[in-house]
C-alpha cells in the first residue's frame, strides 16, 4: 500500500524530513504545509495556519494522510496532536499537555525535579523582587529565561547583576515577550560544551539519534546575539555511543516515565539540550520536536527507513534501540539573510542552488519563496542549510562549505566555523 505522509511546517527541518520520507521504500506520497520554495520541488505543498488544530486535522483528512509529522513547536503547543489523535489520525508529536515540557520552562523544571534529572538550580518567579533574590542567591553569570515560547530569544545569560535585573524587568514588567514572560526562570550560570540529544519516544520505548550540536550565536566563535541556529554537526566525537546511552537513561527515560505517571504520556521526539559541566551533564531545556538545524545534520545520517520509523512512532511504537545510522559524520551550514537575526531583508534572488546540489550536498530550504519572475528569493531569516557527509568531520565540513560557497545573494551571512571546535 502506497503511504501518504503530511509534514507540518516550512523550514529547513521540514525540508530534511520531507527528503528523508520521500526517499523511503514504496514511493510514498509526501505533502507539506505550508512548505517553501524548495520543499515544493520534493513534496506537494498546501497552505495552512499551523496554529489552528482544526485546520491541521482537516488538511490531513483532505490529503488522506496515513500519518502526520508536526515539525515546529507552535502546532504542538496549540494542540494539533490532540486534534489529530481525536480524529483517529496517527501523529508524531506529543499532546498539548506533554508539549508543556517545551512550552513552559517552569513546568520542565518541575518534571526534572520530580524525575531526578540533573539540571541547573533555578527559581521560577513572577515578581522582580523575588527574581533579584534568586539572582543574589546564584550570583553571576546567571540565566534569565522567559517561561513560555519566545522564538529562541527568551534566554539571556547575564554576566553582571545589572544586566540580569534588566532582563528580569524586560520580561516581567515591560512584557517584551508578552505572556511568555509573565513567569521567569532564574537559573544558575553553567559552563561547558553543549550537546543536543534527540530521541523518538513512544510509551516506555526510546530510540535515540546520535548526539548533535547546534551553533546558536550569529557570530563566529559564538559571539553576538542568538539565532535559531547557524549550523549543526553530528556526531560529537568526544561523546561516545555509550555516553549517549547513559544520557538517555539519565534524562529521557525518567522524563518519559514521570510524564506517564502523571497521566500525560509523552509520545514524539524528545530533544534534550544539555551542557556537559565539570560536575556532569545538566539539562538546559527540552524541546518536544526535532531540532532545527540539528535535524539537517542528523537525517542525512539515518540508515533506518524514515517512513517506517516515523510512521510507526506516530502509531505508538518505536524500537527500544538507537536508530540505525551511517558512520559518516554530517555538517550542516546555515545561510542567513542580511539583517538576521534582527530584521532580515527579503526578496533577494538566490544564485547557485543547482550547482551546490550537483556536488551531492543536501540543499535544504528554510526561508525561501518564488517571486513573480519565477526566481527563488529570500523570504526569512535563515534561508538555506547546506548539509554534507564525509568520512571525517573535517571532510564533511570541507565539502559542506565547498557547496555553500557556490550559493550567493546580496548580503548573505554564513558562519565559517561550524564544527571547527571538534
Ligand atoms: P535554552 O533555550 O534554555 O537552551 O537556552 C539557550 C542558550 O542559552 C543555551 O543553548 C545556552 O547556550 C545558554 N544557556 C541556557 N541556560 C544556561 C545556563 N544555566 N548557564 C549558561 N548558559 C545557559
Ligand atoms: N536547535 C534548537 C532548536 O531547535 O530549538
Amino acid at each position: 500500500m502506497r503511504q501518504t505522509a503530511l509534514v507540518v511546517g516550512g523550514g529547513g527541518r521540514e525540508h530534511a524530513l520531507v527528503r528523508a520520507l520521500a526517499r523511503a521504500d514504496g514511493n510514498p506520497n509526501i505533502f507539506c504545509a505550508p512548505g517553501n520554495a524548495g520543499i515544493a520541488l520534493d513534496a506537494q505543498v498546501r497552505a495552512l495556519d499551523v496554529t489552528d488544530p482544526r485546520a491541521v486535522t482537516a488538511l490531513a483528512q483532505t490529503v488522506g494522510a496515513d500519518f502526520v509529522v508536526l515539525g515546529p513547536e507552535a502546532p504542538l503547543v496549540t494542540g494539533a496532536a490532540d486534534a489529530l489523535r481525536a480524529a483517529g489520525i496517527p501523529v508524531l508529536g506529543p499532546s498539548g499537555a506533554a508539549a508543556r515540557l517545551e512550552g513552559s520552562k517552569a513546568f520542565a523544571k518541575e518534571i526534572m525535579l520530580a524525575a531526578g534529572v540533573p539540571t541547573a538550580r533555578a527559581a521560577s518567579v513572577t515578581h522582580v523582587a523575588a527574581g533579584i533574590a534568586a539572582i543574589d542567591e546564584f550570583g553571576v553569570p546567571v540565566a534569565i529565561k522567559a517561561d513560555g515560547l519566545a522564538a529562541g530569544k527568551g534566554v539571556v545569560v547575564a554576566q553582571t547583576r545589572a544586566e540580569a535585573i534588566d532582563a528580569l524587568t524586560n520580561a516581567l514588567e515591560l512584557h517584551v515577550f508578552g505572556e511568555a514572560g509573565d513567569i521567569v526562570v532564574v537559573e544558575e550560570g553553567l559552563t561547558g560544551p553543549e550537546v543536543s540529544l534527540l530521541a523518538v519516544c513512544a510509551g516506555e520505548d526510546v530510540a535515540r539519534f546520535p548526539a548533535a550540536r547546534d551553533y546558536k550565536p550569529i557570530g563566529e566563535r559564538n559571539t553576538g546575539p542568538n539565532t535559531g541556529g547557524m549550523g549543526s554537526v553530528s556526531p560529537i566525537p568526544d561523546l561516545s555511543n555509550r555516553d549517549a546511552d547513559r544520557l538517555i537513561d539519565l534524562v529521557h527515560r525518567p522524563v518519559v516515565a514521570e510524564m506517564a505517571r502523571r497521566g500525560t504520556p509523552f509520545s514524539g521526539v524528545l530533544y534534550a539540550g544539555l551542557m556537559m559541566t565539570p560536575d556532569g551533564p545538566r539539562v538546559l531545556e527540552f524541546n518536544v520536536r526535532f531540532g532545527d538545524p540539528e535535524t539537517q545534520a542528523l537525517l542525512p545520517r539515518l540508515a533506518d527507513d524514515a517512513l517506517e520509523l516515523l510512521g510507526a512512532a506516530a502509531r505508538g511504537t518505536v524500537p527500544d534501540r538507537p536508530v540505525a545510522i551511517h558512520a559518516d559524520p554530517c555538517v550542516a551550514v546555515v545561510l542567513a539573510a542580511a539583517g538576521y537575526p534582527g530584521s532580515p531583508r527579503q526578496g533577494d534572488a538566490i544564485s547557485g542552488l543547482d550547482a551546490a546540489a550537483a556536488t551531492g550536498a543536501e540543499v535544504y530550504h528554510a526561508g525561501t519563496c518564488t517571486d513573480a519572475l519565477g526566481r527563488i528569493v529570500t523570504a526569512g531569516g535563515r534561508v538555506l542549510a547546506v548539509a554534507q557527509r564525509g568520512t571525517t568531520v573535517i571532510e564533511a565540513r570541507t565539502k559542506a562549505y565547498a557547496a555553500a560557497d557556490l550559493i550567493a545573494w546580496e548580503g548573505m551571512q554564513m558562519r565559517r566555523d561550524i564544527a571547527l571546535d571538534l
